[in-house]
């Protein structure tokens, strides 16, 4: 088994940083490019608004979603590299399993990682919306983290 181009989705959770993990181990023992995509979806103007308000006007540019999802996208590569892989971070704007399909449908991967939850873990699901988007319609090799919680 030999992959030339890993995706893994991150949403900076303790899930996904664990399929971040996971896909760098992988990318780096077969010595495929990695990376590193975050997603991002704009506030609606009313509570972007509402969060503005309560910040000094300086650090108002930061209430963008743009600017978090970079620096989730950041870190998941900079562990990734840590773990010894030539990874790249991403950032797309959109509902995430729409935007990773897409991702996976436009580019050249051969596997896509994620995290069977992330950060609004609703206990009563075990599977996230993202790792059952995507089972159900990767055009490549898929895995599923599961972490122990
Ligand atoms: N915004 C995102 N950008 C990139 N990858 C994401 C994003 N959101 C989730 N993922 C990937 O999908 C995995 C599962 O998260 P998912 O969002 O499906 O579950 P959840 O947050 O627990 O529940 P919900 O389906 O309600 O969002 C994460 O561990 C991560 O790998
Ligand atoms: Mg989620």
């Amino acid at each position: 088994m030999s992959y030339r181009h890993v995706l893994v989705g991150t949403d900076g959770s303790e899930t996904a940083t664990e399929a971040v993990r996971h896909a760098a181990t992988i990318a780096a023992a077969t010595g495929a490019r990695l990376t590193v995509l975050s997603v991002f979806s704009d506030p609606d103007a009313e509570s972007l608004a509402e969060m503005q308000d309560q910040l000094p006007e300086e650090l108002r540019w930061q209430v963008t979603g743009v600017a978090q999802a970079e620096e989730t996208a950041r870190a998941g590569a900079g562990v990734a590299s840590e773990l010894g892989a030539d990874a790249h971070a991403r950032v797309e704007r959109g509902d995430a399993s729409d935007v990773l399909l897409k991702v996976l449908e436009v580019g050249d991967f051969d596997l896509v990682v994620v995290g069977s939850r992330g950060l609004s873990s609703p206990t009563r699901f075990l599977l996230g919306n993202v790792p059952s988007a995507v089972a159900h319609a990767a055009p490549c090799d898929v895995a599923i983290i599961h972490t122990a919680d």
